[in-house]
């Protein structure tokens, strides 16, 4: 575009010159940024180094760099440089039990950046059963956006048409596919179209999700509570117990081991569910459990709660747990039984949530943490001693990028990686409120939670949008991340195919037989 101006310009060099250097600043993407004297921190260790960032991306992670002229320089001195948050699993402006989640692309991300979250990756759904229409509405809806993004594409029914979808989405970027166990009569799947969705994920290379609630024993549940004259939100946590979530994540791990696919369990509540992911773990099967936010900080108790909107804001599902349960999690996630972090942001406001004020089976399922992650993770995780700072750039970005096949382009701090940095401050303290978050829900299920540390600098592809407690952001600047298949959990699944049909192997034996037997 440049060229073209320059040539075009009738006057001399001198201004041709002058207009080349002016153009030339406006295609390089954002300014050049030097972030000195951090401790730069990635998944596999930690260097006080400077970092160069230009063209919205990292060119240089060394000691005493010399700051360009004309660079903005970030003193972090003190302060943590770590890869910005990637939160694998979101709902924006999801159409969901007769409402639409009140956070849209560009409320949504301005939230995450605030929170040090550079990424996300939003659950696509089908529109009415069709999955490429489902995709082109997302698009639509992603067009405010202002951070990079990604889609996950739920299935929600079977067919050969299906199918093909989901072989053209991976071609358009999707490498991962969700299916629901649970919410019968909506999104739920059988096994058997589950098993047939397991095995086409197998063979186009994405990875197989699974929402795992036993959807047939919540449906009884929820009409025996119900009729036991318990209407309010704690019907939803009585409702639906721990072990029909440790049922169906058994029953996922067991059929993706059957089909020898890997399978992603979402929103690992429970010990019961963490105990299935990790079995299958230990027998050396390809799963991944990922616990949200809300599991590791919060407990059920808020559904208790006597005031309907601080128990309606508390609602999704699976449910949030006994704090037991949260023990049992944060443990699991330090000792490697669990991957990564996400959140399942699905905001509904209070109006919203005011739906179900007679029957907790209508409340919209959902709670916040897309710009909460980062810092209750660092509390939850970091503070109790529970982790170091390397882990918790693996949990809250580097496994996801791995994952889902975006590695080392996001995840890391390393020349040539995506310019998504935060500068993460431990001394500084702040607490969690609806008064001052961003997104556009009206609640805080962490209202009133303190942490210590602070994401006090968010640069996006190479952009400052978060500084001093200001948002610089615009809509129509994120981006779809395409996101390739056949990714690392998928190597050598070839080479075990045999042995998962069968030890001694699948050929079939000619059998010898006595005469007598003729
Ligand atoms: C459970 O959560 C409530 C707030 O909803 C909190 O006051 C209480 O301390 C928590 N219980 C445990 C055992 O963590
Ligand atoms: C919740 O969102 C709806 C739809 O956007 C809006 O009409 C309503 O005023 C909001 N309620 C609150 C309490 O923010
Ligand atoms: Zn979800």
């Amino acid at each position: 575009m440049w060229q073209q101006r320059c040539t075009r310009s009738a006057f001399g060099t001198v201004l041709s010159s002058v207009l080349f250097l002016l153009a030339l600043f406006c295609y390089v993407e954002g300014e050049q940024i030097v972030i000195k004297g951090g401790t730069v921190t990635n998944a596999d260790g930690q260097l006080v180094a400077d970092v160069l960032i230009e063209n919205g991306k990292i060119a240089k992670v060394q000691k005493d760099l010399k700051v360009p002229p004309g660079a903005r320089l970030l003193d972090a001195s003190g302060q943590y440089v770590m890869p910005g948050g990637i939160d694998p699993h979101t709902h924006l402006e999801m159409p969901f039990m007769g409402q639409v989640a009140c956070d849209d692309f560009f409320s949504g991300q301005a939230a995450a950046l605030a929170g040090g979250t550079t990424m996300h990756i939003d659950f696509a759904l089908p529109t009415k059963g069709d999955l490429m229409q489902g995709f082109h509405d997302y698009q639509k809806k992603a067009a405010k956006a202002c951070m990079d993004y990604g889609f996950h594409m739920a299935v929600t029914s079977w067919s050969a048409k299906v199918a093909a979808d989901m072989a053209t989405l991976v071609k358009k970027g999707i490498n991962s596919f969700k299916f629901f166990l649970a919410y019968k009569g909506a999104l739920m799947v059988t096994d058997e179209e589950f098993l047939q969705g397991l095995q086409k994920c197998r063979e186009i290379g994405a990875i197989a999700q699974v929402h795992a609630e036993n959807g047939e024993a919540v449906a009884v549940g929820q009409k025996r509570i119900f009729e036991a004259g318990i209407t309010g939100p704690e019907g939803h946590a009585l409702s639906r117990p721990s072990f029909l979530e440790g049922e169906a994540t058994s029953r996922a791990v067991r059929l993706a081991r059957f089909v020898n696919t890997p399978l992603y369990v979402v929103h690992t509540m429970s010990i019961d569910a963490v105990e299935e992911v990790a079995r299958a773990r230990a027998r050396g099967q390809r799963v991944i459990g990922e616990p949200v936010a809300s599991a590791l900080s919060l407990n059920e108790t808020a559904m208790w709660n006597p005031d309907f909107k601080i128990a309606a804001a508390a609602v999704m599902s699976p449910p949030i747990r006994a704090a037991s349960h949260r023990v049992k999690i944060k443990e699991a996630l330090a000792g490697g039984l669990l991957q990564l972090v996400a959140t399942d942001h699905a905001v509904f406001n209070s109006t919203q949530k005011a739906v179900g004020k007679g029957d907790f089976r209508v409340i919209p399922n959902g709670v916040n943490g897309i710009e909460e992650r980062l810092h209750v993770v660092w509390e939850e995780m970091v503070n109790s001693g529970l982790i170091t700072p390397s882990d918790f750039v693996r949990i809250t970005s580097t496994a996801a990028a791995q994952i889902f096949n975006l590695y080392p382009r996001k995840g890391v701090i390393a020349p040539g990686s995506d310019a998504d940095v935060i500068l993460l401050d431990p001394k500084v303290e702040h607490h969690i409120s609806a008064a001052t978050h961003h997104s556009r829900i009206d609640t805080n299920v962490y209202e009133g939670k303190r942490i210590m540390g602070k994401v006090v600098v968010t640069i996006s592809r190479g952009r400052i949008v978060w500084e001093n407690g200001n948002l610089n952001v615009t809509p129509g600047t994120g981006r779809f991340v395409e996101m390739l298949p056949m990714g690392p959990l998928f190597e050598g699944l070839d080479i075990l195919d045999q042995e998962a049909m069968h030890p001694l192997g699948t050929t079939p034996v000619h059998h010898t037989h006595a005469k007598d037997e003729l």
